[in-house]
C-alpha cells in the first residue's frame, strides 16, 4: 500500500468539495490508502510516513489563504531535516473567477513543495471542452484547478470539476505507485 495524504484549508467548504474528489479519485486505486487532513487539524507524524502529500487552497487575492500558509510556515521545522526529501507532490486550487490568479497559487504550492525537496507531479488531463460537465474545462497541468460560483458548495464547483478533481487524484495514486516500484 501506499500512503496519500490530501492536506487542505477552506474558508467556505467548496475547495472541501474538492478535496473530497480528490481523496475519491485517490481511493479508486486499489493498493493506495488515502486520507483528509484540514490544516487546522495537521498531523506531522503522519506527513511524515506518507509517500505523497496533496495541497490544496482556494485562491484568495491571487495567493494561498492564510491559514494554509501558516501551515507553509510551520513545515519548516520539517524543512530543516529535509524531512519530505522525495516524496510526491501535487496541489489544487479553486477559485471565483474563471482565472482569478489561480495559476499563481498553484505555484506557489509548487515552489513550497520544491523547498522541501519533494518531487512535483504534473496534470496531464486533456480538456474535453469548455462547459461545466467538461473535464479539464479549465486546461490545467500546473495541477489542479477548478471553479466555483456564487452559492453552496453542494452546487457549486460544477459536475465536470468534480469529476476532473477525481481524475486527478486517480493520477496521483497510480504515480505514487509506480513511484514506490521505481517505474516512473
Ligand atoms: C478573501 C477572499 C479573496 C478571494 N480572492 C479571490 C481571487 O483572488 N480570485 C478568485 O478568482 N476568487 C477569489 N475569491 C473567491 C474564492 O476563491 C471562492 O469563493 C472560492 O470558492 C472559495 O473557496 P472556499 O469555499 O474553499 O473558501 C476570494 C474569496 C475571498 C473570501
Amino acid at each position: 500500500m501506499v500512503s496519500v495524504v490530501v492536506v487542505f484549508h477552506s474558508g467556505y467548504g467548496h475547495t472541501e468539495q474538492v478535496a473530497e474528489h480528490v481523496h475519491k479519485g485517490l481511493l479508486s486505486v486499489a493498493g493506495v490508502q488515502a486520507s483528509l487532513m484540514p490544516v487546522a487539524d495537521i498531523n506531522w507524524d503522519i506527513l511524515a510516513k506518507a509517500d505523497a502529500i496533496v495541497f490544496g487552497a482556494p485562491t484568495y487575492m491571487g495567493s494561498v489563504p492564510a491559514q494554509f500558509k501558516q501551515f507553509m510556515d510551520d513545515s519548516s521545522k520539517v524543512w530543516f531535516s529535509m524531512g519530505w526529501l522525495d516524496k510526491l507532490a501535487a496541489g489544487f486550487t479553486n477559485s471565483g473567477a474563471l482565472s482569478g490568479d489561480k495559476q499563481v497559487a498553484l505555484q506557489q504550492l509548487q515552489t513550497f513543495a520544491c523547498q522541501h525537496g519533494m518531487v512535483w507531479l504534473s496534470f496531464p488531463d486533456q480538456p474535453s471542452g469548455l462547459g461545466p460537465n467538461d473535464t479539464n474545462r479549465l486546461g490545467s497541468n500546473t495541477g489542479l484547478m477548478t471553479q466555483s460560483d456564487n452559492d453552496t458548495p453542494e452546487m457549486t464547483p460544477p459536475a465536470g470539476d468534480r469529476r476532473t478533481a477525481e481524475h486527478f487524484g486517480a493520477h496521483i495514486g497510480q504515480r505514487a505507485l509506480r513511484w514506490r516500484r521505481g517505474l516512473l
